[in-house]
């Protein structure tokens, strides 16, 4: 099934997705406001989705924003498909489910030929070979990553997400048009905090991230507007 792609970006700032992890739409609100001069996508994850965040969504789509539902959907098929139905009726851009083959297939089904970009989740960048170990996987974090990577292209899925340090060797062996979307990034100075699998903005870019999700080094800056204007930069920089 051939779905409308989400455009790539097109201005070094559009590659910035800053993420709302704040506690109510309130300081979601503040966060845009403070933002957006420089940065048109949002990402809208667990904490405000139960805070208000999905009808925060449908607003700022409203006012012409990128959204990136981070859902990170994983179950039976049919309550994922219909799940990924309705959220393409909100008019977001992306929207994450688990890399599970079924789970991906079930939600390319549900997406039909609405224009929403289905972004595989392989492995969560605050996660390392150890606690891989931990949780009954005898692979690495990169060897899941290629196969979770390579099963979502075959689903139909519109890219992945995963660590920047993984997208030089995924970039080799996945379809060019897949989009790389890559957390964990920090600039050169700034708190890694729980994040494992961590790069700067400009070498993210260099090794071919499409797009960066950028939380608290945007959120959690004393002034999160020329925070994300230095990010910007940066990535500008980078080419
Ligand atoms: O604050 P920080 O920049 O670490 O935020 C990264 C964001 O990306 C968080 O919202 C986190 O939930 C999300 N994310 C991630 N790793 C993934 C998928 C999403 O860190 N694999």
């Amino acid at each position: 099934m051939s779905a409308i792609q989400p455009p790539r970006p097109q201005q070094p700032a559009d590659r910035i997705i800053a993420a709302l992890d704040v506690p109510d739409v309130d300081r979601a609100r503040v966060l845009v406001e403070k933002t957006r001069h420089v940065v048109s996508f949002y990402k809208i994850g667990m904490q405000l989705q139960f805070a208000g965040g999905l009808d925060f969504a449908r607003v700022l789509v409203g006012e012409g924003l990128n959204v990136f539902l981070d859902v990170k959907l994983l179950d039976i098929d049919n309550t994922v498909e219909k799940g990924v139905e309705n959220i393409a009726a909100m008019g977001v851009t992306f929207a994450t489910i688990h890399a599970y083959p079924k789970a991906m297939r079930a939600a390319v089904q549900g997406r039909g030929t609405a224009p929403l970009g289905l972004l595989a989740v392989t492995v969560l960048t605050s996660m390392d070979d150890a606690d891989l170990n931990a949780a009954g996987y005898g692979s690495t974090a990169e060897d899941l990553v290629e196969q979770r990577a390579r099963d979502a292209e075959a689903a139909g899925m519109t890219g992945i997400v995963c660590s920047a340090q993984e997208v030089e060797r995924l970039r080799k062996v996945l379809r060019p048009e897949t989009l790389l979307v890559t957390p964990g990034i920090r600039p050169a100075g700034s708190d890694v905090g729980d994040q494992r699998r961590v790069m700067t903005p400009a070498d993210a870019v260099r090794a071919g991230s499409d797009y960066l999700v950028i939380g608290r080094p945007i959120a959690a800056a004393p002034d999160p507007g020329a925070a994300a204007e230095t990010i910007a930069a940066e990535i500008a920089a980078a080419g």
